[in-house]
């Protein structure tokens, strides 16, 4: 049995199915790169028939990515297949991850199928598959809640049709660690086939006990985690990848596998970005990239970690990536020293020009703000990959009366489709004063879910970092801005949500209805 546990990133996938999480396809390429640099074995890109925007993102996914294998999602379906296959084509190496139910309750109500025909059309899904690669992937969805013998029998066909990896999911959460480590027990002994396929599991957290299960499945000859960064995921979300693999890295005196091949140091980059991407905040006692995680508060802690690190520490902060958030640039820089230090963070620019906006938005920051942190190299990415995004409306200029004892007032210039509009409103404060004016003009009749302000660096000249989300008919979206003035960066983060919201999206979710 193989001594490396293969890691499998599910962000861009399960990880996107979080209500609100969604992301446009250059969020999703800069995720990938991050995954990539940690060297994640596996990215599972996307979902690709669900719309033009899914299979565009796996695309530009597998267009880039060459050191890890790049999957997109399928349901047991032809067309499906077909989309991944197209979808995957260009990718250094490719997987299709196919699926169908196979517990009792989604075949009789969801999927209104025998036990027989999903048989058939699990085995046919595989061998479809196969003609595009052959790394395919096959998952008995429910499968923590599937009956034993019939499972048997569908991993038993499906490995014999060509699948190398069977996943087995605990879709809803359901399973504890005992019993789900006893059916990945189970299935290898009794599947006859068994050793001519990686076990792969997929755990989701609705009891909290997705790590543990997966863990459990890990003990009992699991080969494959599938996990998300931040936990992110359906409902309660996946398995947190940075617990799965410092859990094997700290405990290899429990585990007989190894995540050696990971780059640990790059999971704090990754946590950050897809927390700011999706608007979804780590929150600050979670474990490994949470605030306090490395934080030691009692005066015996500090006096014990001063003494000796391992009486209250377990990891190193170094190993996740947490370094000082040090200064790096500051308006003297040039740019030389810019490029080097993005280049450093792993942040490349396709063009000549690209880099030229990026300087010049670095240099408008430095003069707002002495010092110039990573963090803040981050954001001012993310705000450029934002604008770049062909977006109808952008912010021109903005103007708010804020004074004790009056009602603060807004006045906001847009540009809508190329066309200048200036409008005003009153609120409870700017940030409201400034979005009613914003709303008058643009009517989007949208309900805010979501409005928070994150700074990025410490001090009171730190850049904000505001995610807004909006909803409109269902679909829920997530706006964001920065700047050092909260107000301009919570229009900004309006702006960038109304945008996404006047796009045309129709989207499919894997595990409900047809395409
Ligand atoms: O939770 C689940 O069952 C899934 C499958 C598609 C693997 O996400
Ligand atoms: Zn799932």
């Amino acid at each position: 049995m193989s001594d490396q546990l293969i890691i499998f990133d599910t962000t861009l996938r399960d990880g996107e199915q979080s209500p609100g999480a969604s992301m446009t396809m250059d969020e999703k390429v800069r995720i990938a790169k991050a995954l990539e640099r940690m060297k994640v074995n596996v990215i599972e890109a996307g979902f690709p028939i669900a719309s033009p925007g899914d299979f565009e993102a796996v695309k530009a996914v597998a267009d880039v990515i060459k050191d890890s294998t790049i999957c997109g999602l399928a349901r047991a379906l032809d067309k499906d297949i077909e989309r991944a296959g197209e979808a995957l084509k260009n990718a250094n190496s490719g997987r299709i991850h196919t699926f169908i139910a196979t517990s009792p309750i989604h075949m009789q109500m969801k999927l209104r199928m025998e036990p027989d025909q999903v048989l058939e059309q699990a085995v046919a899904a595989v061998k479809k598959a196969r003609q595009f690669t052959d790394n395919v992937e096959f998952s008995p969805e429910d499968a923590g809640r599937s009956d034993l013998d019939f499972l048997c029998r569908v991993l038993e066909a499906v490995i014999d049709a060509g699948a190398g990896t069977v996943n087995i999911p605990d879709t809803v959460g359901y399973n504890v660690p005992e019993q789900f480590g006893t059916l990945i027990h189970n299935l290898r002994e009794k599947v006859p086939n068994s050793d001519k396929a990686i076990f792969s599991v997929h755990c989701h957290n609705d009891l909290g006990l997705a790590v543990a299960n997966s863990l459990s499945a890990v003990m009992n000859g699991a080969r494959q985690v599938e996990c998300t960064i931040n936990g992110l995921g359906e409902r309660a979300g996946n398995a947190a990848l940075e617990e799965i693999v410092m859990a094997v890295k700290t405990r290899q005196d429990i585990f007989q596998c190894n995540v050696d091949h990971i780059d640990t140091t790059q999971i704090m980059k990754a946590s950050r970005l897809v927390s700011s991407i999706t608007g979804f905040a780590v929150q600050p006692n979670k474990a490994i990239v949470g605030a306090n995680a490395f934080a030691h508060e009692s005066g015996i802690h500090q006096d014990g970690v001063l003494k000796n690190r391992e009486t209250y520490e377990i990891m190193r902060a170094e190993d996740v990536g947490l370094t000082t958030n040090r200064m790096v640039l500051g308006k003297h820089s040039g740019r030389n020293a810019f490029r080097t230090r993005l280049s450093e963070l792993g942040i490349e620019f396709k063009s000549e020009s690209e880099l030229n906006d990026a300087f010049a938005r670095f240099k408008k920051l430095a003069d707002k703000k002495h010092e110039i942190f990573d963090d803040d190299l981050q954001a001012l990415v993310t705000e450029a990959s934002v604008e770049a995004t062909n977006e109808r409306m952008r912010l021109v200029a903005l103007k708010v009366c804020s004074e004790t004892g009056e009602t603060p007032n807004a006045s906001v210039t847009i540009e809508l489709d190329g066309v200048e509009q200036e409008g005003s409103s009153e609120g409870g404060g700017p940030v409201d004063a400034a979005l009613k004016a914003i709303e008058k003009m643009i009517g989007s009749n949208t309900e805010l879910l979501l409005y928070s302000v994150n700074n990025i660096t410490s001090g009171t000249d730190s850049q904000g970092e505001v995610t807004v989300r909006l909803e409109k008919g269902g679909r829920i979206v997530n706006g964001l801005g920065a700047d050092t003035d909260i107000v301009i960066a919570s229009a900004k983060a309006y702006i960038n949500a109304l945008n996404k919201i006047m796009e045309p999206e129709e989207r499919s979710h894997p595990q409900t209805g047809d395409v």
